[in-house]
């Protein structure tokens, strides 16, 4: 970028060029910039995601037959800043809450700060089970919206979920694929629900019941498709909750019986 254009970027955001320059040369792909002038956060460009996960993921999307678990292709690099600026757009025009973009070049993304880490109040020992469980219904309300656009997001885990606190709403972040690539809209719905659940299930193990009813109400007036590729997934996944010896699984697996669980029964 031009360096009078970089000046003026300086002189709107109050980003200091030393600031700047940090932010460019570390080795962390997002930097957070504070200035006067509110947060921004700088998010440079990174090498795509390695191939071994991307064919596993894959194959196992092949002999279960369900292509909603495709893995996604990540371009990385200058594509992958080209591909969010172009879905933040789109996102934007179908009325969806996603950051604004402030500037960008073909190596960074300049976006303004959109709130704070939901996965964080869900951790914090301070926040009871109410207030998480309306966290959830907020999200699935904002995230019903947004299918009801016919749009769809890239990665619906709840890391990349915020809650703008001054305004009060839901936004959603990091956009750098299209699982459209891969996948049909309803696929791409239908996915968008199976990751926030299973990123999100681990708050609610002892509020099975909770989890349920969400979903059978955000699906309720949903697009038949999206419903029927879920209850697919769902019937083909339910042998996951069934394995033996699940104790020496741990955690995590735990965490993914919760998620497939909340979904049988559709
Ligand atoms: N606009 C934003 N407002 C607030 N926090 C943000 C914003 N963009 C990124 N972040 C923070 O940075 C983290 C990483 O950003 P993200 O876009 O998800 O990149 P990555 O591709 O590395 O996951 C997010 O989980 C969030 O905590
Ligand atoms: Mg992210």
């Amino acid at each position: 970028m031009e360096s009078q254009t970089l000046n003026d970027l300086f002189a709107s955001t109050g980003i200091a060029r030393e600031q700047w320059q940090q932010a460019m040369n570390s080795n962390t792909r997002i930097a957070q910039l504070d200035t006067p002038q509110g947060t921004f956060w700088l998010k440079k460009s990174a090498p795509p995601r390695g191939e071994f996960r991307y064919h596993a993921l894959n194959f196992f999307s092949w002999i279960m037959r369900l292509s909603l678990l495709k893995a996604v292709p990540q371009p990385g690099g200058k594509a992958a800043i080209a591909m969010e600026i172009n879905r933040i757009e789109q996102l934007t025009q179908s009325g969806a809450l996603v950051p604004e973009v402030i500037s960008s070049s073909d190596d960074w993304l300049l976006i303004r700060h959109a709130g704070d880490s939901i996965v964080n109040i869900l951790k914090s020992a301070d926040t009871i089970q109410c207030q998480r469980q309306y966290l959830f219904k907020r999200i699935l309300v904002a995230l019903r919206r947004i299918h009801h656009n016919q749009q769809y997001l890239s990665q619906a885990f709840i890391r990349n979920i915020l809650l703008d606190q001054q305004q009060d709403r839901i936004v959603f972040i990091d956009f750098e694929d299209d699982p459209l690539a891969v996948m049909s809209l309803a696929d791409a719905q239908a996915r968008d629900l199976l990751l926030l659940i299973n990123s999100t299930a681990r708050f609610f193990i002892n509020d099975q019941a909770f989890l349920h009813r969400c979903i059978q109400g955000f699906l309720s007036d949903h697009d038949p498709q999206v419903i029927e590729t879920l209850r697919i997934a769902s019937q083909r996944l339910q042998w996951v909750t069934r394995i033996p010896f699940q104790r020496l699984f741990g955690h995590d697996y735990q965490k993914l019986k919760t998620g497939i669980l909340a979904l049988n029964g559709l």
